[in-house]
């Protein structure tokens, strides 16, 4: 497995992570011993980034990847984040929470539920908009001082809030949305990384499984699987969104690999400071995906990409439904 560094800490991780978030059932139910198995082949095949938070099934996501890295956790990077309430709302209705009171209290948690005494990157999940970032950066780089956490990282933080948070402590690691029909945060955030000398997580690399081409509709999704809530695979916009996805698959073929290969080659080509975690439920999607490292992508290739999924446009029907103004703030 192919290798990156993070940061201007240079932490060296696998070309790809694994996102261990599906496993909570988000997408269909997962039984514990799917989802360890899933984890120590991983770990065999050579990936060495591990991604949970604290909310993620309001903790039990954190208890079984420490269960799952009982024995193992040398051979890791573990990565945890804090902060977003959203699936659990805190006092008074809060949905985000960075007071750096807070800060130790959700780290002691995520490190019993993970059984480990110490995260590798420890994630503000959500930018607290009640909180200036320098309070809530200045409390988690108590956390590394005390030996709790090695680097710390930032999730959908906007390039302002990177730069000051900058100043507090070297921030390791930016996780945000990123893929070929994401594409948005090439315009400021990206570049802010490069200028501050942050690594980029990128999460949703796989669209929630759209940009496989195995999720051609949503017929046959669990009713609780969040997906059925997308915009971007609703009755209106799909049918569009299918027809790039057949297009990209012409670029997929031309290189011998699946659609699912070529989104996270996609990603790699875009700098060697990213770093892709899909998640993946189904061990044959584990053994598909390890290999995307490998694929070699030309110019050309790049161009026909960016011709389907241009920067600005391609894909029909917003990344999110509602109001979520939760994003890159
Ligand atoms: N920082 C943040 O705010 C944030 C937000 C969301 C997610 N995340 C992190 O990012 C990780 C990735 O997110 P995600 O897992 O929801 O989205 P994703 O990686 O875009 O997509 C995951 C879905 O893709 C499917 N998939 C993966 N490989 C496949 C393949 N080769 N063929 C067909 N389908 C494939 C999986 O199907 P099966 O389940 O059927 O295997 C799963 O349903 C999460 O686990 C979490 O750690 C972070």
């Amino acid at each position: 497995m192919k290798t990156r560094e993070l940061g201007k800490a240079k932490v060296k991780v696998s070309a790809i992570g694994l996102g261990c978030q599906p496993f909570i059932g988000n997408y269909g139910p997962v039984e514990e011993s799917t989802a360890i198995s899933i984890i120590h082949r991983a770990i065999d095949l050579g990936i060495t980034l591990f991604d949970t938070a604290g909310t993620y099934g309001r903790g039990q996501n954190e208890e079984w990847v420490g269960k799952a890295l009982k024995g193992k956790r040398d051979k890791v990077v573990l990565e945890s984040k804090f902060g977003n309430l959203r699936g659990q709302p805190g006092e008074g209705g809060r949905l985000y929470d960075g007071r750096p009171e807070y800060v130790p209290v959700a780290c002691e948690e995520s490190l019993k539920r993970l059984q480990t005494e110490i995260i590798d990157i420890y994630y503000l999940h959500r930018v607290d908009p009640e909180v200036p970032i320098e309070d809530t950066v200045g409390a988690m780089a108590r956390l590394v001082e005390a030996g709790k956490v090695r680097h710390l990282g930032l999730s959908e933080a906007g390039p302002e809030t990177l730069r000051r948070a900058s100043k507090v402590h070297p921030i390791t690691a930016l996780q945000s949305e990123y893929s070929v029909w994401v594409r948005d945060y090439e315009k400021d955030t990206i570049p802010a990384c490069r200028e501050l000398g942050i690594g980029f997580v990128a999460y949703y690399a796989m669209g929630r499984g759209f940009l496989s081409g195995k999720l051609r509709t949503l017929d046959g999704l669990e009713p609780t699987d969040t997906r059925r809530r997308v915009p971007r695979l609703q009755e209106e916009n799909i049918g569009y969104n299918l027809g790039l996805l057949d297009r990209l698959k012409e670029v997929a073929d031309d290189n011998g690999c699946t659609l699912a290969q070529l989104a996270l080659a996609w990603i790699l080509h875009q700098g060697d400071d990213l770093v892709p975690i899909p998640g993946m439920t189904e061990m044959a999607y584990l053994e598909e995906n390890i290999v995307a490292p490998d694929v070699e992508l030309s110019a050309d290739d790049l161009a026909r990409i960016d011709g389907i999924f241009p920067l600005d446009g391609g894909a029909k029907g917003p990344r999110y439904g509602g109001d979520r103004d939760d994003k890159n703030r």
